[in-house]
């Protein structure tokens, strides 16, 4: 079997010009979505990351401003940054680019976003709320990652779903989505002994690790979707993801290239919760 590509250059095009469409429809009510993008310190690839972010919304219709900040910012500043931002009516999306220099917490910086400008999903109430099957803004990446299932037809009620990854930011929401959608779902991380016992019984992998080769066509059950989170370089520095594409791709039914898989579905499901917050504060 060779596996459907699944590709996610093209369907992140489709949802961003939808976005496109209701956020010009917004516009054209005076209630034209905004998002604020906040930098601190020189990190390339998160200079890259929210570039990229803002750029987006430029090209969509949608208002965005990027605030860039030094690495020593103190902390006090950065929370009344976030709450000038909170009160600030053109503004319905606030994004703190992690991660923050080490003498900023994290946590805090998080929890001073108001939790309807929340377009990252990171906070306690908003994962409370996707813990407790409530409405609300949800984590970018897994969201995108849902969809990326979803595009392939395959219903997901019944299914086995296997996540290898815990963290906050990808693994445990994703969990929790891949549940509400009637799926049985298995959570694998580093401590787990033997992660292929698991993942050969997997209708459905996502692999988030971060760590190549995590997955390979010894560890896949024909005709499974594997959806590839990971952002890593091989030798020769070539971009892949967590799992071995070559090899997967003679045993599963449907995959996520890297490039081209995850990463566009991220920023195109910023712009949904954008939309989404801007929405919410116009009702
Ligand atoms: N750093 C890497 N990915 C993300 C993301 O999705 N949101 C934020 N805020 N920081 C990140």
């Amino acid at each position: 079997m060779t596996a459907q590509i699944i590709d996610g250059t093209a369907l992140s095009h489709q949802i961003r010009s939808q976005v496109a469409r209701e956020a010009a429809a917004l516009t054209a009510q005076g209630a034209q979505p905004g998002l604020a993008v906040i930098l601190v310190g020189e990190d390339p690839a998160s200079a890259v990351y929210v570039r990229n972010k803002v750029k987006a919304c430029r090209e969509h219709g949608l208002h965005s401003v990027l605030e860039q900040y030094p690495a020593d910012m103190a902390e006090a500043d950065l929370l009344a940054r976030i709450a000038a931002l909170n009160a600030d009516p053109a503004i319905h999306g606030i994004l703190v680019q992690m991660p923050l220099p080490k003498h900023l917490d994290p946590h805090k910086v998080i929890e001073a976003i108001a939790t309807e400008k929340d377009v990252d999903g990171f906070s306690v109430q908003s994962a409370g709320e996707l813990m407790s099957g409530l409405p609300g803004l949800r984590p970018a990446t897994p969201f995108g990652c849902m969809k990326l299932i979803e595009s392939t037809g395959v219903s997901l009620k019944g299914k086995h779903a296997v996540v290898i990854g815990r963290s906050n930011t990808v693994g445990k929401p994703m969990a929790l989505l891949l549940l509400q959608a009637n799926a049985t779902v298995t959570i694998c991380h580093s401590g787990t002994p033997d992660l292929a016992v698991h993942t050969r019984q997997a209708d459905i992998v996502v692999a988030a690790v971060g760590r190549r080769n995590t997955l390979t066509a010894d560890m896949v059950k024909p005709g499974a979707i594997v959806i590839d989170v990971g952002i890593n370089r091989n030798e020769q520095g070539k971009l892949c993801g967590d799992v071995d594409f070559a090899s997967v791709k003679e045993v599963a039914g449907h995959l996520t290239p890297v490039p081209g898989g995850v990463g566009p579905m991220t920023i195109a499901m910023l712009l949904v919760n954008t939309l989404e917050a801007a929405r919410a504060a116009a009702a």
